[in-house]
C-alpha cells in the first residue's frame, strides 16, 4: 500500500515547538519508527508551511495512493481550499491531530476539512499517525 503523510504549517518544528503540547520527538525520527511498524507499506512524507503546496500534494497523490494522512495544522480551522482539494480526489484522507483540539482554545474546535475526510483522529500524540495508518489499512 502507498500512503502519503502530509503535515502542514509549523509541524516542521515538532520536537522543539511547545513540547508540553506536541511532545519532544521530531517527525523525522517518529517516521522511522512508523516505517518499522508498517514494513508492508510505502510511506512517503511531505511537510509545508504553504497552503497551496499542501493542495498540490493532495492533487499529486490523491488519485494513485491508497490513503493520505493529513495534519493540516492551523489550516484545519481556516481552509475551504483544502476541503475542496480533499473532495476533488479519490484517495481517502484521514485528518489527524497530535493534540486533543477539543480541550484547547475554541477556535480549534471547528475543522473545515473534517467533513471532506474519511475520518478524524485527534489527541493521541504522535500515535495519532499510527492509528490513522491502521484505519487506512
Ligand atoms: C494540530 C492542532 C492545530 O490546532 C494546530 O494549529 C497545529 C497542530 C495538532 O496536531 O494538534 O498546528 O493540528
Amino acid at each position: 500500500m502507498k500512503i502519503q503523510i502530509i503535515n502542514g504549517p509549523n509541524l516542521n518544528l515538532l520536537g522543539v515547538r511547545e513540547p508540553s503540547v506536541y511532545g519532544d520527538t521530531s517527525f523525522e525520527s517518529y517516521l522511522l519508527s512508523l516505517k518499522k511498524i508498517f514494513p508492508q507499506c510505502e510511506i512517503t512524507y511531505f511537510q509545508s508551511n504553504v497552503e497551496g503546496e499542501l493542495i498540490n500534494k493532495i492533487h499529486e497523490t490523491g488519485f494513485s495512493y491508497d490513503g493520505i494522512i493529513l495534519n493540516a495544522g492551523a489550516y484545519t480551522h481556516t481552509s475551504i481550499a483544502l476541503h475542496d482539494a480533499i473532495k476533488a480526489v479519490t484517495t481517502p484522507v484521514v485528518e489527524v491531530h497530535i493534540s486533543n483540539v477539543y480541550t484547547r482554545e475554541p477556535f480549534r474546535h471547528k475543522s473545515l476539512v473534517a467533513a471532506a475526510c474519511k475520518g478524524v483522529i485527534a489527541g493521541f500524540g504522535l500515535d495519532s499517525y499510527r492509528l490513522a495508518m491502521e484505519a487506512i489499512i
